[in-house]
């Protein structure tokens, strides 16, 4: 019988990974859903954005692929509502319903990354919490924090194609962004947990296996305080 229909069975955790682009959160969220599944738990790595259709658009616009017209940037408010549409359909679609058969769900990035991202770039980030307000909390979100110098040379040294939020002004920007909306996250009531990026791959894998274990998975469908 499947873990879900097996009776009690229990939902499982939603864990996000968040950190500045350069912080690792891909290559931990790799580690942390074999370290789970080496415990014995049914794992599902997910990102944002998502494999959805939202998902898709979302990339043409970060790629360039997708402008204004004339080339003109895309309209960060459009973007951020963008983000958003994905994150519920995300939500319906792929997280919630793992979450209720019982496997955990590890996802590369969800609304802090708004938070922080589209409320620089908005300048508003109570409208983009507003816009995210029915997107359920996870179990916890965990903040990779890597200083933006030191996450710019790892993208450089991974030579990764630039989208157009990589710039290193505005990723120090984004930092102090990130900063600011764990503080929004915390006041909300939502598990925050803050760890130090730099270390050593293997040690802040451990760090956050260890975090991971400690959380107890919550009611299932719980929105977000406000
Ligand atoms: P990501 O796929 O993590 O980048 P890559 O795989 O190229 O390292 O994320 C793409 C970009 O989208 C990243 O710069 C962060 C940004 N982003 C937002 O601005 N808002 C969001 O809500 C999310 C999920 C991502």
């Amino acid at each position: 019988m499947s873990r879900a229909g097996r009776a009690g069975a229990r939902r499982g955790r939603f864990v996000v990974l968040e950190g500045l682009d350069g912080a690792g959160t891909t290559t931990q969220a790799r580690l942390l859903a074999e370290a789970l599944r080496a415990d014995g738990r049914t794992v599902h790595v997910t990102a944002e954005p998502s494999g959805g259709p939202v998902g898709a658009l979302v990339r043409q616009v970060l790629t360039r692929r997708i402008a204004a017209r004339d080339g003109a940037a895309f309209d960060p408010a459009a973007l951020a509502l963008l983000f958003a549409a994905d994150r519920l359909d995300h939500l319906s679609v792929e997280i919630a319903p793992k979450l209720a058969g019982g496997v955990d769900v590890v996802s590369d990035r969800f609304t802090l990354s708004s938070l922080a991202y589209q409320g620089l770039a908005v300048g508003d980030v109570a409208w983009v919490e507003a816009l995210n307000a029915r997107a359920a909390a996870p179990d916890v979100t965990i903040f990779l924090r890597v200083r933006p110098e030191v996450a710019l040379r790892r993208r450089e040294a991974a030579s990764l194609d630039r989208e157009i939020f990589e710039v290193s002004t505005f990723q120090r920007r984004v930092a102090a962004s990130y900063e600011r909306a764990l503080e929004r996250l915390r006041e909300a009531g939502e598990q925050v947990v803050v760890l130090d990026g730099e270390r050593p791959v293997p040690a802040v894998a451990e760090a956050i296996l260890e975090e991971v274990r400690r959380q107890r998975p919550r009611a299932a469908g719980r929105r977000r305080s406000r």
